[in-house]
């Protein structure tokens, strides 16, 4: 039982106070084997045999970062200090860290993605995706995978990063290979698939193959889309159904239509949400120096937005999921509910669950008891270590 609960955050919309966060003050939280059985007020709280005292603070579910690249070895530490002097980000770095990550070995691998995986939970995440995409062969995409399957049940085969070195002047036969003999060997440890649709990675026409193939084989699809310019990634995603398409930073009016084409109202927590969700990761507009997201134009078309973290050793070496709250608010336009909402629900949406980013009987018992009295204060007190206790399915960590 977790009670003395001064501001709990169910995301059951309708809830409470109404709102998205469906916020109920003076709460209380059963739970039983790593499920919730019962949320209400603190006075109506049944007997339990083992109980933790919220002591009167903020009770959210657990952070959902649903876009991640933790599988990779060396840091381009150098590369971000060159962009604070006016470097621009390309993309480029990417062949760097493929070159350390195959020289690396599974142990050392391992090794990052613990330290990452548990850096996050810190943090308040209690799920994260985890994409290969620093291999680019077989055997390195293949053990990414098997490696990352290890921390998360939501691993992505990336395989579709870039067209790496050997195959730069024979991009066809690389995606031949993406769709072939690297997808059989990923596919048993991926639930997704995602390219980089982008110039200077993958076309339209690339990238929509690559995409079937994988979903030929039951992955779902995500894709990275418009993070570097306007294209084609986002409406690709949403021709093919994906999940997820994700960054949306440079948006066309058709775009967005696009999105929100695809909005259906449910019997569901939420209410109702577009199927294919954008997910924003204002960790890389910072750490890239570029103009943010507009979320402000996506909400008020109606489109399901997520926040993510991105992290990885290039565009956003962050694992911090209050960070990236903090940054929507301040630079995206959005309010602090609607942050919270999408570093939680709506990550859950932007990997199709119902288990996880709600508070309510059924779902999985992962929350976070911050250190304040309210989640406003995840974007009111940046920088600041806010979260007190998180448990992951039921238990403390
Ligand atoms: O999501 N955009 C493509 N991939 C990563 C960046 C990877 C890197 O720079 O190493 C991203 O930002
Ligand atoms: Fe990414």
């Amino acid at each position: 039982m977790v009670h003395n609960i001064g501001e709990l955050v169910t995301n059951v919309a309708g809830t409470g106070e109404g709102g998205p966060l469906g916020l109920r003050r003076r709460a209380a939280v059963l739970i039983e084997q790593g499920e919730i059985v019962w949320v209400g007020p603190d006075g109506d709280a049944p007997n339990a045999d083992r109980r933790i005292d919220a002591g009167g603070a903020a009770v959210l579910p657990g952070f959902v970062d649903s876009h991640a690249h933790l599988v990779f070895a060396g840091d381009r530490a150098a590369e971000f200090a060159a962009r604070m002097a006016g470097q621009p980000y390309t993309g480029g770095g990417i062949r760097t860290t493929v070159g350390a990550t195959r020289a690396a070995s599974d142990e050392e691998l391992r090794a990052t993605v613990r330290r990452l995986h548990a850096e996050a939970l810190r943090q308040g995440t209690t799920t994260i995706e985890i994409k290969s995409g620093y291999g680019l062969t077989v055997a390195d995409e293949a053990r990414s995978l098997r490696i990352a399957a290890e921390f998360s049940e939501e691993t992505t085969f990336l395989g579709a990063h870039v067209v790496p070195t050997e195959y730069a002047d024979r991009p066809d036969e690389y995606v031949g290979l993406v769709c072939g003999p690297m997808l059989t060997a990923a596919a048993p440890y991926a639930r997704w698939i995602d390219v980089f649709c982008e110039r200077g990675a993958f076309d339209a026409d690339h990238a929509r193959a690559i995409l079937a193939c994988g979903q030929a084989l039951g992955l779902g699809v995500r894709v990275h889309a418009n993070q570097l310019g306007p294209g084609p990634g986002v409406r690709l995603g949403v021709e093919l159904g994906a999940a997820s398409v994700d960054h949306c930073t440079h948006l066309t009016d058709a775009d967005i239509e696009a999105l929100a084409s695809t909005r259906f109202d449910c019997m569901c927590h939420d209410g109702g949400h577009t199927t294919t969700v954008a997910t924003l990761l204002p960790g890389a507009e910072f750490s890239t120096r570029s103009p943010y997201p507009d979320a402000r134009r996506l909400l008020d078309a109606g489109v399901t937005v997520a926040l993510a973290t991105d992290c990885n050793p290039g565009s956003s070496y962050t694992s911090s999921m209050p960070f990236c709250i903090a940054l929507a608010v301040r630079e995206m336009g959005m309010i602090p509910a609607e942050a919270v909402w999408a570093a939680t629900a709506g990550g859950a949406r932007a990997l199709r669950r119902d288990d996880i980013g709600v508070l309510r009987p059924g779902a999985r018992a992962d929350l976070i008891i911050l250190d304040a009295p309210s989640h406003l204060h995840l974007a009111y007190r940046p920088g600041v270590p806010l979260i007190r206790q998180v448990l992951h399915n039921g238990v403390p960590r």
